[in-house]
Formats: C-alpha cells, structure tokens, sequence
C-alpha cells in the first residue's frame, strides 16, 4: 500500500468533503462527528459525484437518488446489493494521508 498526504485539509470539527484525485482515482475525503473518512468520489449506482452529498447517520447519501453508503466500509445499504471503494485514512503529524493498493498489492491479494 502507498500512502498520499493530502494537502490543504483543516480539520476544524465542521463537517466536509473534499473531493481530491491520487494516483488516478477520484476520492472524496470525508470528515464527519470528528473522524475521517475516504471513499471514493463516484456513486455506484449511476455514477454521480458523490462529493455534492451530505452525511447522515453514519453515511454518505448520494445526491441523485439517495442511495446510502456506510462511511467506514463504502457498503451500500440493506437492499442495494452494492458499494463504494473505501480507502484507509490517517492523520500523521496534523497531515492527513490516505492509503491505496499498488498493482502489487491487488496481485498478491489474489493469491
Ligand atoms: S447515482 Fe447515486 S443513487 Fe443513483
């Protein structure tokens, strides 16, 4: 896994998302009840952007039809049979930074 610092994210106990891309992948950092968040930015349903949705309850909700994704794991909820890429997140030395598979890692969790 490599790690991307993310430049230009405050955290002032607001809530927000921030749409960024790294290493070729639309991601929407999250912060939401003090805790952060990465998923990313492309609703699996119909492909809106994520970014223009709200949290409630522990999810992001999708601006176009309201379908619901769990913040900590991307799983859609009961019913949608679906989900979105959820990527760990960390602050390190008041930086924020998000972690994502190389090729490598993808081949070798094939095995
Ligand atoms: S495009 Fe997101 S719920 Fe339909």
């Amino acid at each position: 896994m490599k790690w991307y610092v993310v430049p230009g994210i405050e955290l002032t106990g607001q809530p927000f998302i921030k749409k960024i891309k790294l290493s070729g992948k639309g991601i929407i950092i999250i912060g939401y009840q003090n805790n952060l968040y990465a998923l990313g930015s492309a609703c699996p349903h119909a492909g809106a952007e994520l970014s223009g949705g709200w949290c409630k309850e522990g999810k992001i909700i999708c601006p176009f039809h309201r379908y619901s994704y769990d913040l900590k794991t991307g799983k859609g909820s009961p019913g949608q049979n679906d989900y979105v890429d959820s990527y760990p997140v960390e602050m390190r030395a008041g930086e924020v930074y998000v972690g994502i598979d190389t090729l490598w890692d993808r081949v070798f969790a094939i095995k």
